[in-house]
This record gives structure tokens, C-alpha cells and sequence, in this order.
């Protein structure tokens, strides 16, 4: 019996089954990227999407298949790894889910979203909830083309609308690791204050945006001060990165931390479990992330004795 599924994004199937076996959860089979497992779900940073509801019909006809999944709801996202003919006319019969691609700032879709599969031609593996508001964790923007230096962008827009938050005209970010500049662009197009530190120089148009101020110094060495928003996209070993993200957090100075954690082949298990460990925090393999995590953490989500540390 199937009791889990976890969605890899492409080419990062092993950090995930790596992942899975530190946390004690078989895998059963792989179905394209998807790892099925009879164990109940689990919190998995490098999965897309997880399916927390996983239940086999049989599905001797296209009809038949289509008729199990509007019975249970009316919201349904494909995840196909063969059979594409077959789930193209499941589909074709199911009501149409608008995947809308986002207008940075606003909120995830709130519409409840199940997800589905054929396992063969007449077994059909459904899931009516899963941790992603999206379909296989496919978060897409209306991306901006002209504006930004890098698509680095993406990521923080990512990481911003998955914690439902942003930084309003006005308050104050530091942007570590941020040239050439597409977080900092993406900061002060909100209206925020942002100080961009990086060893090497920052886009000049970014530079000269309204709000932008730059340091060009090591972000390891900047004392911790009082800000709303802490970014990091540094590249460093993710061991390194934690003694940076527990300082902040130390400090008392950041209300807010979003950090990319890179790995480099196999993932640092070890880095991995100390960065989730972190009351208030959250790690998550984004859409946009390449073979790194994203942190996101936050002091409002700290009960009164861990804010005073
Ligand atoms: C992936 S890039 C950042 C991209 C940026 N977020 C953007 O949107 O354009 C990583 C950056 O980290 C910077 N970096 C690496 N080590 C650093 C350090 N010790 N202090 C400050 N910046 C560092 C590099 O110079 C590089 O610009």
C-alpha cells in the first residue's frame, strides 16, 4: 500500500532518496520522479510536492478513471511518467485548473489541488492533498525579462510568496552575495531600503536604483545589525552558511532570513538536519533552486521564550 509520495525536480532524485533513507522512509518504487513509499508522509525538504494522501484505484477505462477523481474533488494536477495518451484523455474529462502564471507580489492559489497518476494503463494513483499549492510544486512567475540582471530573481519571488510575505516600501534589507543583483532588484522594486554586500560589483543600473546602497566587503565579516530583511545568496560551503544564519539569529538584529544553501555533489545531510533544526525555520527545495535549498526563517513564528532566546 502506497502512504506516501514525494515529487523530485529533475535531476535531483538523489538528494531526496538520500534524504528519505536519514528519515527512516522506504521507497517502494520510483515512478518517473516520483518516489512511492509505504511509509506515512514525512516532511522532505528536497521534494517538489508530496502527496499526503495517496490511494490506488483500478481504472479500466479512461471514463471510469475520470469518474473516481471528479467524485472526490474538483481541483486535479497530472503528473505523468508514461501513459501520456491515456492521461491526456483523463484529463481532457476532468474540469480545467487554470495554472496561471504569477504577477509578483501576490499570494499562492488558495484553491485546493490534488494530484494524480496512472501507474499503469488501468491503475490510477491519486492524491486529493498534497503540501504544494501548485501543480508538481511548479511554481511559474510573468517573469521580467528586461529589469534584472540575473534570473536569480526567481528564487527570492519564490521564496517570498511560499512564506505569503515581502517587504513593504520602507523597510530595511541586506542583501548578502548579491551581485550582480537580481534579489536586490527584485527588494528595492518593493520599495525597501536594501544594503547589497558582495565581494565583486553590483549591476550599475541596479546600483543606481532608488534604495540601493552598496558594500563591497566579505558578507562573513559584516557584524550583525538591525534589519527587517536578512537575504543571503552567497556561495558557500553550507556548514559556513549556518554559522552565518545562527549568528543573525543570535543577534536579535533580523526579523526575517531567506538563504540559499548550496550543495555541492552529495548533499551535506549533516548541514541539512542542523538548518531544520532552527525553531521558526523552514527548508525547502524551491522550483527555482538548483541543487540547493532555501531557508526561510522567522521571528514572529518564535514563541516568546525561544524570541528571547
Ligand atoms: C549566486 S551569486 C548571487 C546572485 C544574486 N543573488 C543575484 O540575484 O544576482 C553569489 C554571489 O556570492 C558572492 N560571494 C561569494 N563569497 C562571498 C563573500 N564571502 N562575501 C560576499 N559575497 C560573496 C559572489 O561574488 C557572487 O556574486
Amino acid at each position: 500500500m502506497i502512504r506516501s509520495a514525494y515529487l523530485a525536480a529533475e535531476g535531483l532524485e538523489q538528494p531526496l532518496l538520500l534524504e528519505l533513507e536519514r528519515k527512516r522512509v522506504d521507497i517502494a518504487a520510483w515512478h518517473g520522479r516520483l518516489a512511492l513509499s509505504p511509509d506515512p508522509p514525512v516532511a522532505a525538504a528536497w521534494a517538489l510536492d508530496v502527496w499526503t494522501a495517496p490511494e490506488e484505484h483500478p481504472a479500466p477505462s479512461v471514463k471510469a478513471a475520470a469518474d473516481v477523481l471528479r467524485g472526490i474533488q474538483r481541483n486535479w494536477s497530472a503528473y505523468a511518467a508514461g501513459q501520456h495518451r491515456r492521461m491526456a484523455l483523463i484529463a481532457d474529462r476532468l474540469p480545467p485548473v487554470k495554472a496561471r502564471k504569477l504577477r509578483f507580489p501576490e499570494p499562492p492559489p488558495s484553491a485546493h489541488l490534488g494530484a494524480w497518476t496512472l501507474l499503469a494503463p488501468d491503475r490510477l494513483l491519486l492524491s486529493a492533498a498534497k503540501t504544494s499549492p501548485f501543480p508538481n510544486g511548479e511554481c511559474r512567475f510573468e517573469e521580467d525579462r528586461a529589469g534584472p540582471p540575473s534570473r536569480a530573481y526567481l528564487k527570492l519571488w519564490e521564496a517570498l510568496t511560499r512564506l505569503g510575505a515581502w517587504p513593504e516600501p520602507g523597510q530595511t534589507c541586506i542583501d548578502l552575495g548579491a551581485a550582480p543583483g537580481g534579489w536586490t532588484w527584485a527588494l528595492a522594486r518593493l520599495g525597501a531600503a536594501v544594503t547589497a554586500v558582495d565581494k565583486a560589483p553590483l549591476d550599475l543600473v541596479v546600483a543606481a536604483m532608488r534604495g540601493v546602497a552598496g558594500l563591497q566587503e566579505s558578507a562573513f565579516g559584516l557584524e550583525p545589525r538591525p534589519v527587517d530583511w536578512l537575504v543571503c545568496d552567497v556561495i558557500a560551503y553550507p556548514a559556513r552558511l549556518l554559522g552565518l544564519v545562527e549568528r543573525w539569529i543570535a543577534s536579535g538584529m533580523a526579523d526575517r532570513i531567506v538563504c540559499t544553501v548550496k550543495f555541492q555533489g552529495e548533499a551535506d545531510g549533516g548541514a541539512q538536519a542542523a538548518f531544520e533544526a532552527i525553531p521558526g525555520g523552514r527548508l525547502a527545495h524551491l522550483f527555482h533552486n538548483k541543487h540547493e535549498l532555501t531557508f526561510a526563517w522567522s521571528r514572529q513564528t518564535l514563541s516568546p521564550r525561544e524570541r528571547a532566546g
